[in-house]
């Protein structure tokens, strides 16, 4: 339990989502995401542990990645999918048409599909995925748009939701201090350092989320929350 941030900082809002912000620091936050996704959000973990077991060689699996951002974590998935000859179909969604304006620059595989859209509209479409993700999204929303958020995800997911989210804690922000120096000219450490005191610990997430939802401690400093369809093909 936090020390120090024993409160989330929900007062804070990140540079990235200003629509007015310098185009070319959010571009480079983009590219940097990759490295910083690498450095501290376990995707391999939460592949291995989530993900790969729904996977399956013969039938393609569908899955949604909701806010891709940079895209590194769709283009992760995929890679990891592919390593284990397991089929997949990925679609990432972002509301922020920047993201699908750096993207576009991007060459993408065909088994990675980019939209402007969110998930409101995709439940409006009536659309469905076997799997729905996402990386750093929670901590963005204000509590009524979190609930939306999961009622909109469970109605989106066939069988499983995984959404990868910091885990607040104070040596993690001092920690993140620490990457400063290598990520200049974006906004990645000031960015990093909210979404940290704006992140949910494990308690405060399972007391806001519906209570057939699960929230899991991944180390260091990550928690999984995650709803499994019920009745859903394993
Ligand atoms: C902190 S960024 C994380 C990007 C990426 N997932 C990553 O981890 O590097 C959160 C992104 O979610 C997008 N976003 C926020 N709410 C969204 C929603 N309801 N549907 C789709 N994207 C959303 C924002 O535009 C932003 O690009």
């Amino acid at each position: 339990m936090p020390v120090i941030l024993t409160r989330r900082a929900t007062h804070l809002r990140e540079f990235m989502d200003d629509p007015h912000c310098d185009q070319k620091l959010l571009y480079n936050t983009y590219r940097q995401f990759a490295s910083v996704n690498r450095l501290v959000s376990r995707w391999q973990t939460v592949y291995r542990r989530f993900i790969k077991p729904k996977l399956s060689p013969e039938r393609t699996t569908t899955l949604l990645d909701i806010g891709f951002g940079g895209g590194d974590v769709p283009l992760l998935v995929d890679r990891l999918a592919k390593a284990d000859d397991l089929k997949l179909s990925i679609t990432g969604i972002e509301t922020d048409p920047r993201a699908l304006e750096y993207a576009s620059r991007m060459a993408w595989p065909e088994s990675i599909t980019l939209k402007h859209a969110s998930t409101t509209e995709l439940v409006r479409q009536r659309r469905r995925y076997d799997l729905v993700i996402s990386n750093h999204l929670l901590h963005h929303l204000d509590e009524n748009e979190l609930r939306q958020l999961t009622s909109e995800a469970q109605q989106l997911a066939n069988r499983r939701i995984v959404f990868n989210d910091i885990h607040r804690g104070d040596l993690a922000w001092m920690a993140f201090t620490l990457t400063r120096p290598f990520y200049r000219n974006s906004f990645i450490t000031a960015d990093g350092l909210r979404s940290i005191r704006r992140s949910y610990t494990t308690g405060e997430l399972k007391a806001l989320l519906p209570e057939d939802w699960f929230v899991q401690p991944v180390f260091p400093y990550r928690l999984i929350a995650g709803y499994d369809v019920p009745n859903a093909e394993s």
